[in-house]
């Protein structure tokens, strides 16, 4: 490393999805390189890759140890999201790489999202938009009538801090709060439940909200989508893995669940066209943290994580 020079870049931007104000935030910290491809970065020359300490990454394409074993100084992957599932953690930390996240700053956002695609789903809300654009409320005709969400029973998957921040809002629509997690949480009076399928059977609505990765996938079962039974309704902002979507798609095909509201999918952005031929499904495109205001605070919580490296500090949120 002693040829190192103090222009060269030391950050990989790993993604093209960063924006151009997340770039520029991300070069504030040290001179940074992009490759946003697995292609592109393997294409790097090995001077180029040798001078590489951290990598910034955002999205969900897997970064494995291979891609980490191209860049031999690495020491750092920040992830912008809570989530790291794409990350290959036991291959980082095998190889002295940390590996840091951001949580937290979109609890607030991710509970939204789940309430707007309930509220959405529950009363036809882009049913009733398109109603009356294209003039059918106009000519005579109303809407038929949706169905009531308040005061429901809800199990929520995960009570987490995104899975309470969820929680505390259908609260406040007197829903019957139910929920599972890997032990019993301090609630103001919700019902535990010890497994997903108990969950299931003793609610309407049930809203995933666990933890992406091999820990979870398939977390929400066959067994579970069919105990949640006709009335049943299921919201997921966690990951797609984290439900067994074929059985999901049979269960709504068949009429066993009423309906699901669905922002994360096994092969996003890649949507299954049989959830899309479904009107019984409200789609989102994977957004739920995607405010201004949020996706700026990820982005400085990224940064944080990196200045903090960079500077020879402790990391601000490890994940490994
Ligand atoms: C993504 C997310 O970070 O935080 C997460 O885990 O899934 C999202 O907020 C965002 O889509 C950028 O990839």
């Amino acid at each position: 490393m002693s040829d190192l020079r103090l222009s060269d870049p030391v950050t990989l931007i790993s993604s093209d999805s960063f924006t151009p104000d997340e770039i520029a935030r991300i070069e504030v910290v040290a001179p940074a390189l992009r490759a946003g491809t697995k292609e592109a970065r393997e294409a790097l020359p090995a001077d180029q890759r040798a001078s590489i300490k951290a990598i910034a990454n955002k999205g969900h394409r897997p970064i494995d140890g291979a891609q980490m074993d191209l860049f031999p100084n690495l020491k750092l992957i920040a992830q912008f999201g809570v989530g790291y599932d794409a990350i290959d953690v036991a291959a980082a930390t095998a190889r002295g790489i940390k590996v840091t996240n951001t949580p937290d700053v979109l609890n607030e956002d991710v509970a939204d999202l789940a309430l707007a695609m309930m509220l959405g789903w529950a009363r036809h809300i882009p049913q009733g938009d398109a109603w009356v654009r294209d003039g059918t409320w106009a000519s005579g005709r109303e809407l038929p009538l949706n169905r009531k969400m308040s005061g429901a029973k809800v199990g929520i998957a995960g009570m987490g801090r995104i899975g309470r921040a969820i929680a505390d809002r259908l609260a406040a629509f007197n829903m019957e709060v139910h929920y599972c997690s890997r032990g019993e949480k301090d609630t103001p009076g919700w019902t535990y439940h010890a497994d997903v399928v108990a969950l299931a059977a003793a609610v309407d609505w049930l809203v995933v909200a666990v933890v992406g990765g091999d820990s979870t996938r398939g977390y929400v079962s066959r067994a579970a989508i069919e105990a949640l039974g006709p009335q049943g309704v299921v919201i997921n902002i966690a990951r797609g893995t984290c439900i067994d979507e074929e059985a999901l798609i049979e269960a709504l095909q068949q009429g066993k669940i009423a309906g699901a509201g669905l922002d994360v999918f096994y092969n996003e952005p890649h949507v299954d066209a049989r959830l899309i031929a479904m009107d019984n499904v409200l789609l989102q495109p994977h957004q739920a943290s995607s405010t201004v205001e949020t996706r700026r605070d990820m982005s400085m919580a990224q940064c944080a994580n990196l200045a903090a490296f960079f500077a020879g500090e402790a990391l601000i949120t490890p994940v490994n």
